[in-house]
């Protein structure tokens, strides 16, 4: 936005450097306001092996509601319940709705640790700005976060294999039809045990349909944003891929994951790729601690640039291709061991190759998120 000047008695002053979303609702909900209220029917836990993704939750929640005519409300934890929302709620209209995923995790040492939720904060704080829902303090929300995690500790999975997952979600609750800012809004978060991602413990590859008929992002849209919006639509790309053999789609992505490429470049240095965040992909934290990672350690190039097609069935028909892997919260990282472009399957050497960049990067990331490793990146919750 072009820097406003703004007359202030009879002086011209600079208008703050903040965009129109950042102006609106400047002020935030406290964690220190917090009010709880304890579930007294707490549920037994699982046991951590027989979790299955986003099926259980545990015996708290946290809500916080805005209006426009009050601003934030006191965050409240209370026992895990339904909404109650009217049928004209925004969200369920025109999906003014966004999201967050995140995992706390309980450490060798018994201590429960996040993986740097700051990010997962400030992404939340885009989403929200892009949807027109109102500001926040990402640190009050961060506070208000770990302490339902406090709450519910015993709900943390007794295991390194698995972990609670935190669904932090942000929705327009308006009672109205209109498309308009919304006046009424509600930050709920859910939280619940997930095991492993691979259910055998061992890494086994996907394949990737990447089909260019399908588009889940585009320039100018908000592909790089965690609205569900962007979701929904893929579940039916999603059923394709399964009918074609394959378990996830595209290649700028990989579903819900961000794509990585290890391979010897055309001058012959070793170089890990990933798409650059240019508006059509999610910035994933995995993916920038993956980046982090690798450029601390400085042993190859790293490069953000997206490798088209042509570029990357060729790279593969040369051998140049060492390993093809996603990265995401769900499971740090995931081989992909082909990929299906128009009607031939292309083998990816992923496997073959270790993958020792992947099998590394699992191992740095899982060290630190469950204590077997000291580092600022995995705040103590409890
Ligand atoms: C489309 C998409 N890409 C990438 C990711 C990975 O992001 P993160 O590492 O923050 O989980 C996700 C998951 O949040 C996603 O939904």
């Amino acid at each position: 936005m072009a820097a406003l000047r703004t007359a202030l008695h009879g002086r011209l002053v600079p208008a703050l450097p903040l965009s129109f979303g950042s102006l609106r609702n400047a002020s935030s909900f406290k964690a220190s306001d917090l009010v709880i209220e304890r579930n007294a029917a707490c549920k037994p836990k699982p046991d951590p092996s027989t979790l299955v993704f986003g099926k259980q939750f545990s015996d708290h929640m946290l809500t916080i509601n805005w209006s426009a005519k009050a601003g934030w409300e006191a965050p409240r934890i209370k026992p895990f319940q339904n909404l109650s929302l009217h049928p004209a709620t925004s969200a369920l209209h025109y999906s003014i709705e966004l999201f967050e995923g995140m995992k706390a995790f309980r450490g060798v040492d018994n201590h429960i640790r996040m993986f740097r939720p700051m990010l997962n904060m400030a992404r939340m704080h885009r989403s929200a700005e892009r949807s027109s829902l109102p500001l926040f303090e990402k640190e009050e929300l961060l506070e208000c976060i770990k302490k339902l995690v406090e709450v519910d500790q015993e709900w943390v999975p007794f295991s390194q294999d698995a972990s609670l997952y935190i669904r932090p979600t942000f929705i327009g609750t308006d009672p109205s039809l209109g498309v308009s800012h919304p006046s009424e809004a509600m930050i709920f978060v859910i939280v619940g045990p997930v095991g492993p991602y691979f259910s055998t413990g061992s890494f086994n590859p996907v394949s990737l349909l990447a089909d260019p008929s399908f588009v889940r992002a585009w320039k100018g849209g908000v592909g790089a944003y965690k609205m569900g919006g962007n979701y929904g639509p893929t579940i039916a790309v999603q059923n394709e891929a399964v009918k074609r053999g394959c378990q996830q789609e595209e290649i700028t992505e990989v579903g819900t994951m961000n794509l990585f490429i290890y391979w010897t470049n055309e001058k012959g240095e070793k170089e890990l790729l990933t798409p650059p965040l240019d508006g059509i992909i999610l910035p994933g934290v995995t993916r920038q601690s993956l980046l982090d990672l690798a450029r601390t350690w400085g042993e190859f190039k790293v490069t953000e640039r997206t490798m088209g097609m042509k570029e990357l069935l060729g790279a593969l028909d040369s051998g140049k291709i060492l390993e093809v892997f996603g990265a995401g919260t769900a499971c740090v990282v995931s081989p992909v061991g082909s990929l299906l472009y128009g009607e031939k399957k292309y083998e990816i050497p992923t496997m073959q190759n270790g993958p020792d960049l992947a099998k590394r990067f699992h191992k740095e990331l899982t060290d630190i998120q469950y204590g077997r490793t000291a580092s600022e990146w995995a705040p103590l919750v409890v």
